[in-house]
């Protein structure tokens, strides 16, 4: 005969090898004090509609009290024979609270384990949208730093046209501030109570969903609560499972795009930045290397976040309604890219920081007059002639400087203006950088005066 909870009607136990192959509770153990949250607002529930009494109750709520504390002590004995969290939590209870025979009444384990990755994501969420804001406050302090330098903006990675650093770098505060503002929706999908939706189809006893919902802090932002709508729904749906592996793959693909600006930045080639040694590794062959290890694995990261979102979408897709088994690999993913992504805004946050930058190499980068072609344009611009014909005159000007062998500023006047009647004695002004960026002085442009206006933005912000 079999000791499993759900053993009644079976005559043997599984097998060494079905345990081994079916328990999750080596991953979802992190799941407790959801879990233990989750019991006590059931237990309540139960003792509020008279299901179980007020002293039943009580003995539940410390009994579950006391293993939290166990948990927390690192004294708990997770036990892979009861397969997952809430069969070893509930065993622990029926050990001391004799109460605890009465807990599983009007629930199922469908609708338990939806609760508690509900009040999961609910944390993770809040944890990451933090994390991100702590990644979001170091870029602002290197752009307080060093945000006044201009360096060359790039498209293709051919120098395009100057911006200060800080635009740059506020650019990433915009990816990241998406980012932290998607984490924020994702807790709000997940803002919503399943339990008495049972193991598919409810319950027949009278119970008060909207108590326990009210409960765990499953509310609308007037204190009203917030339960599934239907019950089928609410044991099979792993939306919310995909929507955050969503957020933390799309933070992913921020991160590494960041890193790989910082990787090029750090070359040789470029040198507009050193990196961190704290966040560099050498190289046990060549003693003069640096390597910029933690960027490369920012980016490493971010492919496996992408792969654990992958596995949610096959691992959903074409199940039938409601519950399967199969769900219960919907946790290590999730699990994983919270950890990674927690890890990787930290680490973003430190090599950020910690950054050097080589303000007089990226001042000779950003001298280069050819950043200030697409000036020269406007310049004719506003003396009448339409762009596309500027554009040609100015690419004259460019081959010109490139036969003579002169840098596009330092061309004779009398040269210039063979090639454009447009071309004025005054043509050379627009490579002045000061007056250049001056004049971008649009809302989401780098002048000067918008980048000030962004730096209040920011400060207020990020706080
Ligand atoms: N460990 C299970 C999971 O994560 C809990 C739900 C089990 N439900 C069931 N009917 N076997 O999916």
């Amino acid at each position: 005969k079999s000791q499993a909870t759900w053993g009644g009607r079976f005559t043997a136990g599984p097998a060494d090898l079905m345990l081994k192959f079916s328990e999750s509770v080596s991953f979802d153990h992190r799941l407790a004090p959801f879990d233990i949250a989750g019991s006590k607002a059931h237990s309540a529930m139960l003792a509020h509609v008279g299901l179980i009494t007020a002293k039943e109750r009580d003995s539940i709520h410390s009994g579950l009290d006391a293993i939290l504390a166990q948990i927390a002590a690192g004294k708990f004995t997770w036990s892979t024979q009861l397969e997952d969290v809430h069969m070893n939590i509930e065993q622990a209870l029926t050990k001391n609270v004799p109460a605890a025979a009465k807990l599983h009444t009007a629930r199922s384990r469908n609708d338990q384990v939806a609760t508690d990755m509900r009040l999961w994501f609910k944390h993770a969420c809040a944890v990451l949208a933090d994390k991100i804001l702590g990644a979001q406050r170091a870029i602002l302090s290197v752009a307080k730093r060093d945000g006044d330098v201009l360096i060359p903006g790039y498209t293709h990675l051919q120098r395009a046209q100057p911006v200060f650093l800080s635009h740059h770098l506020f650019a990433y505060l915009e990816m990241l501030e998406r980012d932290r503002a998607r984490f924020v929706e994702v807790a709000d999908h997940a803002n919503w109570c399943p339990l008495g939706s049972g193991a598919i189809a409810g319950t027949t006893l009278p119970i008060d969903r909207e108590f326990t919902a009210k409960q765990l802090g499953f509310v609308d932002a007037k204190g009203r609560p917030r339960v599934t709508q239907n019950s089928m729904d609410t044991v099979a749906d792993r939306d919310l499972f995909i929507e955050f592996a969503t957020a933390c793959a799309l933070f992913g693909v921020h991160m590494s795009r960041i890193a790989e600006d910082l990787i090029i930045w750090s070359s040789v080639e470029f040198k507009f930045i050193d990196l961190p040694d704290t966040f560099c590794t050498g190289s046990s062959l060549m003693p003069q290397k640096k390597n910029p290890d933690s960027c490369e694995l920012l980016r490493g990261k971010s492919a496996r976040l992408q792969g654990n979102l992958h596995t949610l979408f096959v691992l959903t897709k074409g199940l039938p309604l409601t519950y399967n088994r199969d769900l219960q690999e919907d946790k290590p993913p999730v699990f994983d890219s919270f950890d990674q992504t927690a890890l990787s805004a930290d680490v973003l946050a430190g090599t950020i920081e910690g950054l050097t930058v080589f303000r007089a190499r990226c001042a000779e980068a950003v001298a280069d007059p050819a950043l200030l072609a697409t000036d020269l344009a406007d310049y004719l611009v506003d003396r009448g002639v339409p762009f596309r014909e500027a554009h040609h005159a100015v690419g004259s000007v460019v081959k010109l400087a490139e036969t003579l062998k002169l840098p596009l500023d330092k061309l004779p006047t009398a040269e210039v203006k063979k090639i454009h009647a447009g071309y004025g004695d005054d043509w050379a002004v627009v490579f002045d950088l000061k007056r250049a960026m001056e004049k971008r002085r649009g809302t989401g442009m780098p002048g000067p005066a918008q980048v000030k206006k962004q730096f209040a933005r920011w400060a207020k912000v990020l706080g």
